[in-house]
């Protein structure tokens, strides 16, 4: 689109017109490993008309989550896959730009399901963000991945004062949460596992764990056993694979394993291997409980308020790893399996 065009789309969307298109990408081929242009492809439509009590919105910002490639399997999971030629499911925030109902003003930004694309109707499952918040915290922090950090650690985990309480993938969005919520909690030591020397410095001298072991520079089983002599209380698994075997075995008497998600399988197509410790959890009395962070959405204002006063007090910190462009989701997508990023991934469309 020649410069002239996309000035003259961009003053009329100030004036709530459109005139643009709508680009959007979507399932071209199921994956075998990493999304490439072969596997998600651009495609430009025509931008899509609310219906009565509906708004068209902009969308700004997307929310970039493991889960999505998951999604792109022909497999079952939580939520059924995305279709051949269908836009790539994501959460986002947009704006609204047009309404002819009384519930969306022009220029308030709303969270909802917004896909991989530059428009979204907007309809009553979207909601408003929370008082105050940025749209990159309400990705973050009080989105999909903070949530799951808090209800994950309280609710499934159940962690209490003294807990000696491990996190994997502790420098990503949800695990870098999972830390700063432990202490707050009153753990008593919080051990976060990453991916390079850069990644646990981070974790221990920005986000105060109290300490982190490189899972790549080798036996890890021995590094948690000294980094956690009297074993694990609570385990937060956002990994499975190895990891998990390796916590298992180190796991203290009565203690809780929290499956949050297995990133080391997603983009496997192989047979899936259990855990190979799991006699751990019958030898020292565990639990191990998986979840999904949408059985919890009622209780998100609940969490959201504990959170804003984390983070008014500067309690809590939020790391947001921000990608510039739509085109470039699929590379974003990539960067939460190579481990190129360090907090939330977040596109700016
Ligand atoms: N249950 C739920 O409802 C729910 C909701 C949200 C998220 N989740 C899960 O939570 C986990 C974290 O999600 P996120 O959005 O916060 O992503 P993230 O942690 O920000 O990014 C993923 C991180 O995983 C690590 N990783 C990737 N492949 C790995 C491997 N083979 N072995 C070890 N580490 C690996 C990488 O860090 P390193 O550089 O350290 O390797 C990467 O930075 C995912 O498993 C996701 O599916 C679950």
């Amino acid at each position: 689109m020649g410069l002239d065009r996309k000035l003259a789309a961009r003053a009329s969307q100030q004036e709530g017109h459109v005139t643009d298109l709508n680009r959007r990408l979507v399932l071209a081929e199921r994956p075998l490993g990493m999304v490439d242009e072969r596997t998600v492809r651009i495609e430009e439509t025509a931008v899509p008309t609310p219906g009565p009590g509906e708004a068209l919105a902009r969308v700004r910002y997307l929310s970039i989550d493991p889960t999505i490639r998951t999604w792109m399997d022909d497999a079952p999971g939580y939520l059924p896959p995305i279709a051949i030629g269908e836009v790539i499911r994501s959460g986002g925030i947009a704006e609204v730009i047009h309404s002819d109902s009384d519930r969306y003003t022009p220029g308030e930004l709303l969270f909802g399901m917004t896909g991989w694309q530059d428009y979204v109707i907007a309809n009553e499952a979207f909601q408003s963000l929370p008082a105050g918040i940025s749209p990159t915290v309400a990705l973050g922090l009080f989105g999909i991945t903070g949530m799951t950090a808090y209800f994950g650690l309280t609710d499934v985990g159940r962690v209490k004062e003294g807990d000696v309480v491990v996190v994997s993938g502790a420098a990503g969005a949800t695990g870098s949460t999972v830390g700063q919520i432990a202490k707050l909690k009153g753990a008593g030591k919080v051990v976060g596992i990453a991916g390079g020397p850069q990644k646990c410095a981070w974790v221990v001298e920005e986000l105060g764990f109290d300490a982190a072991i490189d899972y790549k520079a080798g036996d890890l089983p021995a590094r948690l056993r000294q980094a956690c002599p009297d074993g694990i209380d609570l385990y937060f698994d956002n990994v499975g694979g190895e990891i998990l075997d390796a916590c298992l075995a180190q796991l203290a008497m009565r203690g809780r394993v929290v499956l949050c998600g297995a990133i080391a399988s997603y983009n496997d197509r192989g047979e899936l291997r259990g855990p190979a410790n799991y006699r751990s959890l019958i030898i020292r009395r565990g639990r191990m409980q998986g979840f999904i962070i949408l059985d919890y959405l009622d209780r998100f204002p609940q969490a959201q308020a504990e959170m804003a006063g984390w983070l008014a007090s500067g309690q809590i910190k939020s790391a947001e790893h921000i990608v510039d462009g739509l085109e470039h989701s699929p590379d974003a997508l990539n960067l939460l399996f190579t481990g190129g990023n360090t907090g939330k991934v977040i596109v700016r469309v």
